[in-house]
């Protein structure tokens, strides 16, 4: 008897809301299209270990509204090595895996594209919080975690009204400013501090003396994580202005959550689009948005693209926080 060509799906990299509803939209299409689905668990170390489950139409009902993923993920240092590679290419070979979907960073995409180079198909999709992949406008959780940052900050902001204080806020975003600086705009912020634009203690300092003047009594400071330090630029702030001031760091709460609306649509066009690749026998891929359009690049060209700040954004940010 004839086996069923396969397609493998797995989440690889820092979890992000969304990435459920790619592992239901590639599974369901995939099935549509003839093959059957396999589950890989646990990012790339699945691939290695064998720990793969078959998915069929109804294991992915009831998950679009779930944060994290049903496959879990983990970052694989074997995979960096060829023995890793080898021993998952067998893998795929064994399983008649025609093609894998990959969600995840550029990390990830680096694994699919050394895959793709030993003979098996893989297309990539961004998914991570922190909208920090070049070839991509979009990266599937990040909607969701600037919401969740916005929800937790406007918390924040009923209690430091209440003491006439400022809030020092550090959100995630590795070394990008993306969520920062649109969470902060949203949150209307005096002051956005981010990696991407030059900043100093005395401007933000400046910033609250002259806000305060007009009646101001209570700050907001959002700082990006590869800027840092929010204990030290909350204890900066108070010493240069009087105001007393608390420091937050959101964390991992905003990697959690239901996916927002925009996510969960991102995330079915792409994972729909990536199988369509497949199909075609297409691999060495990465998925992403280009003026609101599902685009797909060659990964080493993906990989090499450089993406602009929205310095326009921050510029009005600025402008508008007085
Ligand atoms: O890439 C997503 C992200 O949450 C970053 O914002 C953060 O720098 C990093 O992952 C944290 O990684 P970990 O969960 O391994 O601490």
């Amino acid at each position: 008897m004839e086996t069923k060509k396969r397609i493998g799906i797995l989440t690889s990299g820092g979890d992000a809301p969304g990435m459920n509803a790619v592992i239901r939209a590639v599974t369901r299409s995939a099935i549509r299209k003839g093959f059957e689905v396999l589950g890989i668990r646990r990012g790339w170390n699945g691939l290695i270990n064998g720990d793969v489950i078959q998915l069929t139409e109804r294991s992915v009902s009831d998950i679009i509204q779930r944060g994290g993923t049903m496959l879990y993920t983990a970052r694989c240092p074997e995979f960096r090595y060829e023995e890793g590679l080898q021993t998952a290419k067998q893998n795929c070979i064994k399983n008649n895996l025609a093609g894998i979907v990959v969600i995840g960073g550029d990390g990830t995409f680096r694994g699919a594209a050394d895959l793709s180079a030993r003979g098996i198909p893989c297309v990539g999709l961004p998914g991570t919080i922190d909208n920090d992949i070049s070839c991509t406008e979009y990266t599937i959780g990040y909607d969701t975690a600037m919401n969740t940052a916005m929800e937790m900050v406007d918390k924040l902001r009923d209690t430091s009204q209440s003491h006439d204080r400022c809030s020092v806020v550090e959100v995630m975003g590795r070394n990008a400013g993306y969520i920062a600086l649109n969470a902060g705009i949203a949150v209307g912020a005096t002051y956005i501090i981010t990696t991407e634009v030059p900043y100093s203690l005395d401007d933000v300092a400046a910033k609250i003396l002259k806000a305060k003047e007009t009646g101001k009594q209570h700050f907001i400071i959002m700082v990006s994580e590869g800027v840092g330090n929010a204990e030290g630029i909350a204890k900066e702030i108070e010493k240069r202005t009087g105001v007393e001031s608390r420091a937050t760091i959101l964390g991992h709460v905003q990697r959690g959550g239901s996916p927002t609306v925009r996510d969960r649509v991102v995330a079915s066009q792409m994972g729909y689009y990536a199988v369509e690749l497949l199909e075609r026998g297409i691999g060495n891929r990465v998925v992403g948005m280009q003026n609101s359009k599902i685009v797909d690049f060659d990964i080493q060209e993906a990989l090499s693209m450089k993406k602009p700040f929205e310095l326009d954004l921050y510029n009005i940010a600025n402008e508008l926080s007085f």
